[in-house]
């Protein structure tokens, strides 16, 4: 076994859309190894119910914990809202981060207002884990929360910058914008590569919380308080693991991460 620092940090999402964290993790922490877990053949998560998802979250945490990891990071929103307790109950003391975690605490830090949207999954939005953790941090803020379940597939599809994501995003946003907020949490994986297009839609007065780099940082900083950070200068190690490898993967996995994915293992459960 490899000493603790030089292990990888284990992210992992219900598919490809946690590869945006992955992303951010790899310009904030240019030296860590990353073993990366997607669940392709189950995705979406977001639409399933809170049994189903906390059954899919422990097997896959127990597979990274299996495999050896100094970090676990969930990156998927869904999870993060409804089975963080199954992760952190199975991880015996290994520090576990989540995406609703990190983008909670970055909205109630940059919000003036304390009028806050979050947009997400169906899931996501109905755990109300956005809202309760904002109120623990500061429970003078207001939330207000939307599902937009068409942006996953718009996304998947890559209709980045296109009419019919557009006019999706207008009618989705409508009354989160009427309540006059502030800050836009984006609480789903595949959110940030529709960044510019929310960002035109919401107007440039609102601020885009992007989980995805608040979780990267709050990586950095807990790393450095254990002082587990990786050392010297070798080359770090990415490993991309997924229980299925459908037809588009390469094409889509490359749009989340913005570089090429390199070697990908289909999971041996
Ligand atoms: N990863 C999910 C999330 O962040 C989106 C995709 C899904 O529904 O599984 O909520």
């Amino acid at each position: 076994m490899p000493p603790v620092r030089d292990l990888p940090i284990g992210v992992f999402d219900s598919g490809v859309g946690g590869l945006t964290v992955v992303r951010a993790l790899m310009e904030r922490l240019p030296l860590e190894s990353i073993l990366y877990f997607g669940d392709t053949a189950r995705v979406p998560y977001g639409i399933k119910s809170v049994s189903t998802i906390e059954h899919f979250t422990a097997q896959i945490t127990d597979y990274l914990l299996g495999r050896g990891v100094k970090m676990l990071i969930i990156a998927c929103n869904t999870m993060a809202a409804v089975a963080s307790g199954v992760v952190k109950a199975r991880a015996g003391g290994l520090p576990v981060l989540d995406v609703i975690e990190a983008g909670a605490r970055a909205a109630v830090a940059e919000s003036h207002s304390g009028a806050i949207g979050v947009i997400g999954t169906p899931t996501t939005v109905n755990s109300n884990a956005y809202a309760r953790r904002m109120h623990a941090l500061d429970p003078a803020v207001r939330v207000y929360s939307q599902a937009c379940p068409l942006f996953v597939p718009l996304v998947e599809e890559g209709w980045l910058d296109h009419p019919v994501t557009r006019l999706t995003a207008q009618e989705y946003l409508r009354p989160v914008l009427a309540e006059k907020v502030d800050s836009l949490v984006l609480g789903c994986t595949h959110y940030p590569l529709l960044k510019p297009l929310l960002q035109d839609v919401a107007g440039s007065d609102i601020h885009l919380v992007d989980s995805a780099i608040t979780t990267a940082e709050q990586a950095a900083q807990r790393l450095a308080e254990l002082d587990l950070a990786r050392r010297g200068d070798t080359l770090p190690d990415y490993r991309y693991v997924v229980t299925d490898i459908p037809l588009r993967f390469q094409t889509i996995g490359e749009r989340f991460l913005g570089r090429s994915l390199g070697a990908v293992e289909k999971v041996e459960w």
